[in-house]
């Protein structure tokens, strides 16, 4: 398969068609493949998880399945990707809680391209660490999609933390490759993967870890991840996880004094961002219910240590980026 995508390939828009894309790749990468074993980052975002699922599929055990959690995901993420894929599919998981090594480089480090630096860097550390460690691996599989590969000179590949290093001895996998990301999508449903993972919003390769804003303290990075899981809630029993692009929380460097239980209380703000887009070049701002800001905003001041106000940030890109480093 090369890096053109025919112009006679439908787009993978139904089950059935999903169905036929299935069979066809299990077919191909069984050819591929052979006996031997293939390697996958899993981060649990959209693309990984389908290629993981896909695999699985088609060549069962022989796919093993590397989790870094770099201790940048959202609230209950790792997790997730545990009983997805450990539990439900009976992947070959590797989990590896990075934790400590990433937030120990990160400590003192403000400079929001250092950080991703830091982070891209040691992600592929801890990964090629762990493929050292296993006997007769052959292939190395990756979620590529079809916007990868036309912006390949351009933003993403500076983006990606899942990058990998150029010196790997392995021949690719790349299944879907000539995807578009809805037919991922698309794809994912079909393959039975929860609507969680395969519905769920873009997240950064370097996590929290852009949202934690300046240098990352872990209790600053705790209050983030937990008002982050409320907005996410709040945001679905509302419907608008259906409605809104990308939502989340940005917690900064900055304290402001407050009153809890009648005494001074210092805390952080914590700041919703919850933006529209189609390819995030540009970006609207939508309309969130007062009603529903309020609630969010009593629930993150009461249920969060640290957090003393919430604020909503009304400013579309251009010129704000949607990302606040
Ligand atoms: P900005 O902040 O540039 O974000 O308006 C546009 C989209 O890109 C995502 N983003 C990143 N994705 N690594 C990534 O993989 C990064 O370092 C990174 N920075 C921003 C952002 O979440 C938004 O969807």
């Amino acid at each position: 398969m090369n890096n053109v995508r025919p112009e006679s390939m439908a787009r993978i828009t139904t089950t059935e068609l999903a169905n036929a894309f299935i069979d066809e790749q299990v077919k191909e990468v069984r050819e591929q493949v052979g006996d031997k074993k293939v390697l996958l980052a899993l981060s649990g975002g959209v693309d990984s998880s389908v290629v993981a699922a896909l695999l699985i599929k088609a060549i069962g055990k022989q796919l093993v399945c590397v989790h870094v959690n770099h201790g940048l995901m959202r609230k209950g993420e790792s997790e997730a990707v545990i009983e997805v894929f450990r539990n439900q599919l009976d992947a070959n998981l590797i989990y590896v809680d990075a934790t400590d090594r990433f937030l120990g480089l990160l400590e003192g480090v403000s400079e929001p391209e250092k950080k991703r630096k830091i982070i891209g860097g040691e992600f592929i550390k801890v990964f090629d660490e762990e493929a050292s460690k296993l006997e007769g691996i052959s292939f190395l599989a990756q979620g590529t999609i079809y916007p990868d590969i036309l912006e390949s000179d351009g933003v993403k590949a500076h983006h990606n933390v899942g990058g990998l290093p150029e010196d790997m001895q392995f021949e690719l996998v790349e299944p879907i490759k000539l995807l578009y990301k809805d037919e991922v999508r698309v794809v994912g449903k079909a393959l039975g993967l929860p609507a969680s993972m395969v519905d769920r919003q873009p997240f950064p390769g370097p996590g929290l870890g852009v949202r934690c804003l300046g240098a990352i303290t872990r209790d600053r990075l705790h209050a983030l991840r937990e008002a982050d899981a409320i907005l996410r809630e709040e945001f679905d029993l509302a419907g608008l996880n259906l409605k809104v692009w990308q939502y989340f929380i940005a917690v900064p460097d900055v304290k402001s004094v407050g009153v809890k239980n009648d005494k001074r209380y210092e805390g952080w703000p914590a700041i919703i961002r919850a933006v529209n887009t189609t390819d995030a070049m540009s970006a609207t701002i939508d309309e969130i219910p007062y009603e529903l800001l309020h609630k969010i905003t009593a629930r993150i001041t009461a249920e969060v240590e640290g957090i003393n106000r919430v604020l909503y940030d009304l400013t579309p890109k251009p010129v704000g980026t949607i990302e606040w480093e």
